[in-house]
C-alpha cells in the first residue's frame, strides 16, 4: 500500500495497527499454510481500505463517538426489540411510521428480523439469503433501510440486522455458478462426489430439524454432488476453510456497516467449522473466524459490534463472547440461552437449584468488552439445552427433566399452566424441543379460556417476573415483539402452506396494534397489566447505573428452592435482585438482604421501602425486587 497521506487514510492506518494482529493472526493460523495466503491477505487488506473508503463521513463520526464511548451496548439504558417487518409494520415505510411507539417503550436498539433478499417460497423465515446485498423487495429497499436506520439514529436507537454467514440459499448466486460447474465456485460450498465422505460426517452428527429436514446433506442429480446442507435443503453450508469465503463475506459485511446498521446478527456460528469425528459445532476454528471477523469490523467499521447466535449447551456459550486468546475480542453479544431455559425451567419446576447451580457453574461474573443478550422467548424454539452433567449435580435425570419441560409447555403434564407446540420431535433421541408465545407458556392462554381468574393474575405475574429478571441480570434485554401485549399463540400458521410444517410460526403473530392503541388503560386487562410493567420496568432498568452490563453479577443462595437471587455488585452498592418462581407466598429476613450488601433497603423497581430494620421482605407469588 502506498504510504498514507490523508488524515482518511492515516486514520485508517491508524485502525489497521489496532487490529493487524487480532485479523491477520487469527487467519494465518486458519490459512496460512496455503500457498494463495499472501495473496489473500493482501486482497482482504485492499478490501477494508475500500470499505473504509466509502464509508459516509456520519458514519466515521458515529465511529469516533463509538470509540470514546466504548461501552454504548453495555449502558442500562439499552432496551432492545426484535421483530419481523412485515409482522410489525408491512414494510420499512411502515417501521418508520412505528418508531414513536418504540420509543414510548423505551427502546434504544431494534432488530430487524431477516431483511435481506431471500429465496422464493420457504425461506426457513427469510435465514435463506439469496443476495447478501439487497432487501427483500417486499418490504422495501436498501436506500429505505438506509433510511430507516438513519431515521432511528436519530431518536437514539441502534439497529440489528441478521447476516447469515454458515449458510447461502442455493438460489444464491455463487450457489448458481457452483451447481453451474464453476469450480472455483463449488469451492465456496462442501460438495461431495459420492456419499463416502457424508456418511463418515454424519455419523457423529446431530441433526437440526430432524422432523421435516433430515440428515445434514442433499444429493443433487443434476450435478451428481452431496452437497453439505446442515439446516434445510436450500440452504447451502459454506466452506469456511476456503479463504475466499472469508473475504467475499467481509464484504458483505462491511456493505452492510456502510447502511449505517449497529449491530450484526452473526446467524449459527456454531455450524461455521467441520471436522470429522465430531458435532461440528464450536470448533476451535470457529472462535478464530469470529476473532477475525470482529477485527475486520473495527478496523473499516469500528462502530459496528456483533451478536453471536450460539444456542448451545451452557459450557459451550460463553466462548462465543471470547475466552483465551479471545478474551475481548470475540462477540460484543451473545444471547443467554442458558438463562433463557432456565427460566422457563424454573418456573415449570417451581425451583431454582438447576437454575442456581448452571448460572454460577458456567458463567463467571463478568466478562470483557462484552454482555449478553437476554431474551424470554425468541422467533425460534425451546431447546432444553441443559445437560445430562448439570442435571445429575443436583440430583436430577436429564433426560427426565427435559422431557417433562416439553411436556409442561406443550401442556400434556398434569396439572402444567401452559399452551404450546411441539417442535421437531426427534423419535430416535426422543428429544423435543417447544414453541409457544411468551404469555401462552406463562399460562394466560388457558387461564383466560378457563375464566381463571387468579391464572390470569398468575400469568402476568409470571411475565412480568421474567422481564424483570432479563432487565437486571446483565446484558441487553431483548423483547420479543407482542410480547409486551401478552400476545397469545397464533394458530392460523397452519393454514398458510410454506409454514404449516414449521410449529415455530405459532408464536410469530402479526403485530395487533388495535390492542396496542387501546393501551395503556390503567390496567384493566391482563394485556394493560403486562404492558404498563414492561414499559415500567425497562424505565426503571434504565434509571439504574449499577445495570450497567460490565457490573459483575454474583448468583446468590436464599436458602429457599423457590427463589432465585443475585448481586449486582456495582462500584456504588450492591443491588439484590430476588426473584420468587412459586405461586407461593415466602419472605426472606431484611437482614439477609443487609449481609448480601443491600443499604438503602428501597426496591429500585417499585421504588419503595421492603422493610423496617430487623424485618422480613415479603415475597408474593412471583415476587421480583430489586433491593439497593
Ligand atoms: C438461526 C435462526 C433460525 C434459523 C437457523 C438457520 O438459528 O435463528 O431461525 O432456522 O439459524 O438459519
Amino acid at each position: 500500500m502506498a504510504k498514507p497521506r490523508s488524515f482518511n487514510d492515516r486514520l485508517f492506518a491508524l485502525r489497521l495497527d489496532r487490529s493487524r494482529n487480532d485479523l491477520f493472526g487469527m487467519l494465518e493460523r486458519l490459512y496460512g499454510h496455503r500457498p494463495d495466503y499472501p495473496r489473500f491477505a493482501e486482497t482482504l487488506t485492499e478490501a477494508l481500505k475500500e470499505a473504509w473508503d466509502a464509508r459516509p463521513e456520519r458514519l466515521k463520526w458515529r465511529d469516533m463517538q463509538r470509540d470514546l464511548e466504548p461501552d454504548w451496548f453495555q449502558r442500562p439504558e439499552m432496551n432492545g426489540y426484535v421483530f419481523y417487518i412485515d409482522r410489525f409494520a408491512g414494510n420499512l415505510a411502515g417501521v418508520a411510521e412505528k418508531l414513536d411507539y418504540l420509543q414510548d417503550l423505551g427502546i434504544t436498539y431494534v432488530h430487524f428480523m431477516p431483511c435481506l433478499k431471500p429465496r422464493p417460497g420457504d425461506s426457513d423465515g427469510g435465514y435463506s439469503v439469496m443476495d447478501y446485498t439487497q432487501v427483500n423487495p417486499a418490504l422495501g429497499t436498501m436506500d429505505e433501510l438506509e433510511a430507516v436506520t438513519a431515521a432511528c439514529h436519530e431518536r437514539g436507537i441502534s439497529v440489528c440486522i441478521d447476516l447469515v454467514l454458515n449458510h447461502t440459499a442455493k438460489e444464491h448466486d455463487w450457489a448458481q455458478k457452483a451447481r453451474a460447474g464453476d469450480e472455483g465456485y463449488r469451492d465456496f460450498y462442501l460438495m461431495f462426489v459420492d456419499d463416502t465422505l457424508p456418511k463418515a460426517y454424519e455419523s457423529a452428527l446431530v441433526e437440526i430439524f430432524p422432523a421435516n429436514a433430515p440428515g445434514n446433506f442433499t444429493h443433487y442429480d443434476d450435478i451428481d454432488r452431496w452437497v453439505w446442507t446442515t439446516f434445510n435443503e436450500h440452504q447451502w453450508d459454506l466452506n469456511w476453510g476456503n479463504p475466499q469465503v472469508f473475504l467475499e463475506m467481509v464484504k458483505v459485511m462491511l456493505f452492510l456497516a456502510n447502511k449505517g446498521l449497529d449491530i450484526l446478527r452473526l446467524d449459527a456460528p456454531a455450524f461455521l467449522w467441520k471436522r470429522m469425528g465430531t458435532r461440528c459445532q464450536s470448533e476451535p476454528e470457529v472462535h478464530m473466524l469470529l476473532h477475525a471477523l470482529r477485527a475486520a469490523s473495527r478496523i473499516a467499521a469500528p462502530s459496528v459490534i456483533h451478536l453471536e447466535e450460539a444456542i448451545v449447551s451452557p459450557a459451550e456459550m460463553l466462548p462465543y463472547l471470547g475466552r483465551g486468546p479471545h478474551d475481548g475480542k470475540e462477540g460484543n453479544l451473545a444471547y443467554h440461552n442458558s438463562l433463557m431455559v432456565q427460566f422457563w425451567s424454573a418456573l415449570a419446576a417451581r425451583d431454582t437449584t438447576l437454575m442456581t447451580h448452571v448460572m454460577r457453574t458456567h458463567f463467571p461474573p463478568s466478562v470483557t468488552n462484552a454482555t449478553y443478550a437476554t431474551y424470554l422467548r425468541c422467533h425460534d424454539d425451546i431447546g432444553w439445552a441443559v445437560t445430562d452433567e448439570d442435571a445429575g449435580a443436583v440430583g436430577v435425570s436429564g433426560f427426565g427433566h427435559r422431557s417433562f419441560l416439553s411436556d409442561f409447555y406443550e401442556g400434556s403434564f398434569a396439572g402444567s399452566f401452559s399452551r404450546g407446540a411441539l417442535f421437531q420431535v426427534n423419535e430416535a433421541t426422543g428429544d423435543k424441543r417447544i414453541s409457544g408465545s411468551t404469555a401462552s407458556l406463562a399460562g394466560l392462554e388457558k387461564a383466560l379460556d378457563e375464566g381463571d381468574a387468579e391464572g390470569i393474575d398468575h400469568a402476568v405475574d409470571r411475565i412480568l417476573m421474567g422481564h424483570a429478571l432479563i432487565a437486571s441480570y446483565g446484558g441487553i434485554p431483548l423483547l420479543y415483539m407482542g410480547d409486551e401485549l401478552a400476545l397469545l399463540n397464533d394458530y392460523s400458521y397452519m393454514q398458510v402452506p410454506e409454514h404449516a410444517h414449521d410449529s415455530r410460526w405459532v408464536h410469530r403473530p402479526m403485530m395487533d396494534w388495535e390492542r396496542a392503541a387501546r393501551l395503556p388503560d390503567g390496567g384493566s386487562t391482563p394485556e394493560g397489566r403486562v404492558f404498563d410493567g414492561i414499559g415500567h420496568i425497562l424505565a426503571r432498568r434504565a434509571a439504574v447505573p449499577g445495570f450497567h452490563g460490565a457490573v459483575a453479577t454474583e448468583v446468590l443462595d436464599t436458602g429457599q428452592p423457590g427463589l432465585f437471587a443475585f448481586a449486582r455488585r456495582a462500584p456504588t452498592g450492591s443491588i439484590i435482585c430476588v426473584f420468587n418462581f412459586t405461586e407461593t407466598w415466602t419472605g426472606l429476613p431484611a437482614s439477609w438482604f443487609a449481609a448480601q450488601g443491600a443499604t438503602v433497603m428501597q426496591d429500585l423497581l417499585s421504588d419503595s421501602p421492603v422493610a423496617g430494620p430487623g424485618g422480613s421482605v415479603a415475597l408474593p407469588p412471583y415476587a421480583r425486587i430489586w433491593v439497593a
